[in-house]
């Protein structure tokens, strides 16, 4: 029954259950040559015998032949319905083909047949999470866990969707769980802080910190967020590699986050603002975007330019707002080291929700007033705070400032017609996030204030 030459060719014949067993085998070790002709005699004698069926569709799926696959693999399920192991590895087949839906209903009839079947529950969850059905997913990883010992990167997996659900209290007790099978598990320790400080318990989230340098000494995020949970002295501003860090990660999916999930307006408050003060739009303004992102504020700004540029420090952020074919030029740099060398360079300069990954303001006022020519105004916002504190780095990683600071810092570094208004920036879980757009002018020639 096999035509493989060598010591696995039995010389005998075989029963159908010893050549499906060795047939398996091969196919396990990748003997897809050896393994085939075997199915085929069996389904020679007998077309309707499931086990060949279904192997002979996983082999073809082995060699990339995937509507010989999906083929023997429905005759498979239409002769032997209840059959498990069938109906979920016909699952892994159109789950790896996209073909979510079906592969869903496949895995559905595996646990109807056999509600222990853990490795369906567990691609269960992967469907129902790729289709975004997050809280299905939850569910399915959960009956998984409880059905058998699981391994770190089950919790982790778990905890860190549970975390997308803003369940950050379950999400921790799987952190730690993976932690405990896996003490040097990497993305359980970088996330059991995060899961912590939201749920406001800064001692603990900053041990989780301490932990996560410990593995991974000088991590620019690790050190962050532990200052952000006052372990540490709060940075002057978020360092290069955090913002790129997040920014690029973030780039993918940050339009529909933010507009979608958010209602994130701050561009069109300060284009509301700077209505009320610039000339109507006639395309003749240097207009630089600090911090343009994805180029949110480009369809707003790009009427008053006659040259539109951005700076950012995230790659993929700037590649978005390339593909806006708004921007006359975009530059990957850090602020406030471009602002100061481009000197007089600019008419008009904005920062949307740019400057919440800053503290203290002096040096970016300075460089601002640096790069705008003798009249140029300067407008961006800033999350606010109430507290006696003109800074503060949260815990969620951003900072806020006291309403009068930016204010009191513009006038240092020789602005007036200083205006701020407080607004709405965004909403998070449905509480508005209240800021304050900023509004100053440079003078119209060196020492000629502005009347404000
Ligand atoms: C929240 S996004 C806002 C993007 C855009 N202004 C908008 O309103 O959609 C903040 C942006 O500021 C950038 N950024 C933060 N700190 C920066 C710095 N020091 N230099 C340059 N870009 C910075 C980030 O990379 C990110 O793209």
């Amino acid at each position: 029954m096999c035509p493989d030459s060598g010591e696995d060719t039995p010389t005998e014949a075989v029963t159908l259950e010893q050549a499906l067993a060795l047939a398996v085998g091969w196919q396990r070790e990748g003997r897809l040559d050896a393994a085939e002709p075997v199915y085929r005699q069996i389904l020679a004698v007998l077309p309707d015998q499931p086990d060949a069926l279904h192997f002979l569709g996983l082999l073809e799926f082995q060699r990339g032949h995937e509507d010989a696959a999906l083929e023997w693999l429905a005759r498979a399920v239409a002769v032997a319905p209840g059959h498990a192991g069938l109906r979920s590895n016909h699952g892994n087949v159109l789950q790896t083909l996209g073909r979510l839906d079906e592969a869903e209903r496949e895995y559905r009839a595996a646990l109807a047949a056999e509600p222990a079947l853990v490795a369906a529950w567990n691609n269960l969850g992967v469907v129902l999470h790729a289709a975004g059905r997050r809280h299905e997913a939850i569910e399915a990883y959960r009956h998984a866990l409880e059905l058998e010992a699981s391994s770190a990167a089950d919790h982790h997996r778990l905890a860190t969707l549970l975390e997308r659900c803003h369940e950050y209290e379950a999400a921790a007790v799987h952190h730690r769980a993976a932690l405990a099978l896996d003490p040097q598990h990497l993305g359980a320790t970088r996330a059991l802080g995060h899961a912590l400080s939201r749920l406001g318990r800064l001692d603990e989230a900053a041990a989780a910190y301490r932990a996560w340098l410990a593995l991974e000494p000088g991590h620019p995020l690790a050190e962050l967020r532990l200052a952000a949970c006052g372990g540490a002295p709060a940075p002057a501003r978020c360092s290069d590699a955090v913002v790129r860090g997040l920014f690029d990660q973030y780039a993918g999916h940050f339009d529909a986050h933010l507009r979608g999930t958010l209602d994130y307006h701050a561009p069109e408050r300060l284009a509301d603002a700077l209505a009320l003060v610039l000339d109507a739009p006639a395309a003749a303004l240097d207009v630089l975007d600090a911090g343009c992102g994805t180029g949110l504020c480009g369809p707003l700004l790009r009427p008053y330019a006659r040259q539109l540029s951005g700076v950012d420090l995230s790659p993929k952020m700037l590649e978005q707002a390339a593909a806006l074919a708004l921007y006359d030029a975009l530059e990957t740099a850090e602020l406030c080291a471009w602002l100061n060398a481009h000197p007089g360079a600019f008419d008009l300069l904005v920062a949307a929700d740019t400057l919440c990954y800053f503290g203290p303001l002096a040096d970016f006022a300075a460089a601002a007033a640096a790069a705008l020519r003798p009249g140029g105004w300067l407008a961006f916002t800033l999350e606010t705070h109430t507290e006696a504190l003109d800074h503060r780095l949260n815990a969620c990683g951003r900072y806020s400032h006291a309403p009068a600071y930016p204010l009191r810092v513009l006038a240092g570094a020789g602005f007036g017609q200083l205006r701020s208004q407080p607004v709405v920036l965004r909403r998070e879980r449905g509480a508005p996030v209240e800021g304050l757009v900023v509004l100053a002018r440079r003078p119209a020639a060196p020492g000629y204030a502005c009347a404000d």
